[in-house]
């Protein structure tokens, strides 16, 4: 019964563009609308967390890269101009996300969770304690999830609490779409929790999800090692569309074009047809 409810996945798959399209598309889809994308690099980088988030004022991308010193450090890259700022004053940004009312950023790592207003330029750490972050997600509140346990919680009314369907479930990351239904990954597969409803449900155990994004309408989007994908709540359509190699972390624009991080760079892709560009 739950389950007819919840979502189908829409798998998407790759076709890498044949050369003789040349330059005008670089991933093709299998999608109805015979889709393609451009591959736009935003900035060449080595990235290892797997969060991404986009201030959507500014058309920002905030991510981190490994400093080599066993930190990450927190970077921004604008899309238009594809100027790269370094951020300082962070110790340890593994998690980002951007809180999309009050255009503000988060951080989470070793040494907490930040909040910077880009606007202000200010940055604020939170009053937590030894906290370690492995994941960060906002709405309404600021949730995240812990290392080493990889549990979930949020933070309200300056203190820290479970968030109870998830309370002892090992989760590698999760988003909330906009009808407040959880979805999460963890070594097992991809699972939902309808909101309100504290039953878990297993929606896919294959492939392995290794990552997970939102878009800016709360759709859920995942990547395995070779594909992307879009949870669907269409009845039962499964659609193809991308195949893009070793994805670690998904955000999107303020136009909801993906942007996608590897490890080597970050890219946005750029669909052909307009008619596309809002997913
Ligand atoms: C938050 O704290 C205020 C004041 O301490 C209290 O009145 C309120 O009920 C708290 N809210 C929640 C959801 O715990
Ligand atoms: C969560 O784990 C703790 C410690 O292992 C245990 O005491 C508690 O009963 C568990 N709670 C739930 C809801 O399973
Ligand atoms: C993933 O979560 C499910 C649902 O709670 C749980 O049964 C499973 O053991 C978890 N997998 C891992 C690897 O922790």
């Amino acid at each position: 019964m739950e389950r007819n409810i919840l979502i189908y996945l829409t798998i998407l798959t790759v076709i890498e563009c044949s050369k003789n399209l040349g330059k005008i598309c670089d991933l093709v889809t299998d999608d109805l609308l015979k889709q393609c994308y451009l591959r736009e690099t935003l900035v060449s980088l080595s990235h290892s967390p797997n969060q991404l988030a986009v201030n959507k004022l500014t058309n920002t991308v905030y991510f981190s890269y490994d400093s080599g010193q066993g930190e990450y450090i927190p970077a921004a890259v604008q899309i238009d101009t594809k100027k790269v700022t370094i951020l300082k004053g962070v110790k340890d940004a593994f998690a980002v996300t951007n809180d999309p009312i009050n255009n503000e950023m988060y951080f989470g790592g070793s040494n907490g969770i930040y909040k910077y207003n880009p606007a202000l330029q200010s940055l604020k750490r939170l009053t937590l304690k030894n906290l370690d972050i492995w994941w960060l997600f906002f709405k309404r509140l600021i949730y995240f999830i812990r290392f080493p346990s990889l549990n979930v919680y949020y933070y309200h009314n300056r203190s820290v609490k479970p968030l109870i369907p998830l309370k002892n479930v090992t989760v590698n990351q999760f988003v909330l779409d906009n009808d407040e239904n959880i979805f999460f990954i963890n070594g097992t597969g991809l699972y939902g929790i309808k909101n309100g409803k504290s039953d878990i449900i297993l929606l896919r155990d294959n492939p392995r999800f290794l990552g997970m994004a939102a878009n800016n309408k709360g759709h859920v989007y995942l990547c395995s090692e070779n594909e992307i994908f879009v949870i669907s709540k269409m009845i039962q359509k499964v659609k193809k569309i991308v195949n893009i190699q070793g994805v670690l972390g998904m955000t999107f624009d303020k136009d909801n074009n993906m942007i996608y991080s590897d490890s080597h760079e970050i890219v946005r892709l750029l669909p052909i047809s307009k008619s596309f560009s809002k997913f």
